[in-house]
């Protein structure tokens, strides 16, 4: 069976997936939909598809297995809700929304309606994550410190109510890496810093080489950036580990993500590409450094669970993103009242 794809959103990050798609045998991109049409026509004569101006024609017009969310986040809610009164699995971009109301609802209806899905935290598949886990396992966690440190983008992402901000579209994904890696969040305290100048020249969209909506319509006349160049959070793990994050995109010298861990025994340091193992052997300070397999394998997984019907390989699906939605938010409150919250 081929399993037949629609995509909603054919920005930097769909053109993306659709590309990985290429690699995946049992996947075909059959229909693609974009409010910005010429986008969808571009994408769609690329990969031999049908473009459409709307995903609502889309929907009604073609026979598809499944669909591909991919559209800016504070754009979510009526896509989801069709999609699912469809019937159809889905593959949705972090982040889920920019509201908890409006994820709660999306929720329900999947739940309601026994919807497969994945969500694109694409870092719970690569091996040195799944490394980290097993040597985890059982170890006596310390302590553990994270940040996401990186230029701006352009376009939507520099409005907080387009966004989200910084913490909830970019830092998720390790924010969520924290969570498949040290379990559930207990509360969130956090602090934020705002302020920074910027002008269009600061504002770089290939910071993250993923063509993400392109700085050179990232005019600030039409966004004028305000979200937070800064914020850090306290965070209590259900699993008694304390831990710091932080992030900022106001360090446009600089791509760096990283998770720290410190055990008893040894220090995990992970960012996307490796693994850094510090510990003692035979009493000397030793340092490994394992690179990571960073191929693509979300696309593939998300494909074999349409096909299948088996979505049990899926490492983030609907309801297990949310909670990593709530930390964003969480921590938006926390900044904004100056009060620890409860998740
Ligand atoms: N998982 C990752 O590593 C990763 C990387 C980059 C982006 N993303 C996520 O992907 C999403 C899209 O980001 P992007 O960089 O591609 O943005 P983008 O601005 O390049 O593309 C978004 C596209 O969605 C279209 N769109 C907006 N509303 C729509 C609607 N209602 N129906 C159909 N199309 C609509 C826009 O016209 C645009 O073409 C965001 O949520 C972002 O956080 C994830």
């Amino acid at each position: 069976m081929t399993v037949k794809i629609g995509f909603i959103g054919a920005g930097g990050n769909a053109c993306w997936h659709m590309d990985m798609l290429k690699d995946v045998p049992d996947g075909r991109v059959m229909a693609i939909a974009d409010v910005d049409f010429p986008r969808a026509q571009a994408a769609a004569e690329k990969h031999g598809a049908k473009p459409y101006a709307s995903h609502k024609v889309m929907l009604a017009e073609e026979s598809l297995d499944c669909c591909y969310i991919s559209i800016p986040p504070y754009q979510h809610g009526e896509p989801e809700i069709d999609v699912i009164e469809k019937g159809l699995p889905f593959f949705v971009e972090k982040p889920l929304a920019t509201t908890l109301a409006l994820a709660n609802d999306i929720e329900e209806r999947v739940i309601k309606r026994g919807i497969g899905t994945c969500v694109g935290y694409q870092v719970r598949y690569f091996d040195i994550v799944d490394r980290a886990r097993e040597m985890l396992r059982g170890a006596f966690i310390n302590m553990a410190q994270g940040y996401y440190v990186c230029g701006a983008i352009g376009g939507w992402y520099t409005r907080m109510a387009l966004s989200g901000g910084q913490i909830t579209e970019q830092a998720t994904h390790m924010l969520d890496l924290m969570r498949y890696i040290l379990g559930d969040v207990e509360w969130v305290a956090a602090s934020k810093r705002q302020g920074a100048v910027v002008s269009a020249d600061t504002l770089d969209a290939t910071v993250l080489g993923k063509g993400s909506a392109s700085s050179a319509t990232a005019g600030l006349e039409r966004h004028e950036y305000n979200i937070w160049d800064a914020t850090t959070l306290l965070m209590q793990f259900e699993s008694a580990v304390p831990a710091v994050f932080t992030c900022s995109c106001q360090v446009n010298y600089l791509f760096e993500v990283l998770l720290d861990i410190f055990t008893t025994e040894f220090r995990l340091k992970i960012d996307y590409e490796k693994m850094e193992i510090i510990r003692k052997v035979d009493g000397k300070t030793t340092s490994e450094t394992i690179m990571a397999d960073t191929s693509p394998k979300i696309d593939a997984a998300f494909v074999n669970a349409v096909k299948t019907k088996n979505f049990s390989k899926i490492r983030s699906n609907y309801s297990d993103a949310l909670k990593s939605l709530k930390i964003s938010l969480a921590a938006v409150e926390a900044a904004q009242t100056g009060t620890a919250v409860r998740l």
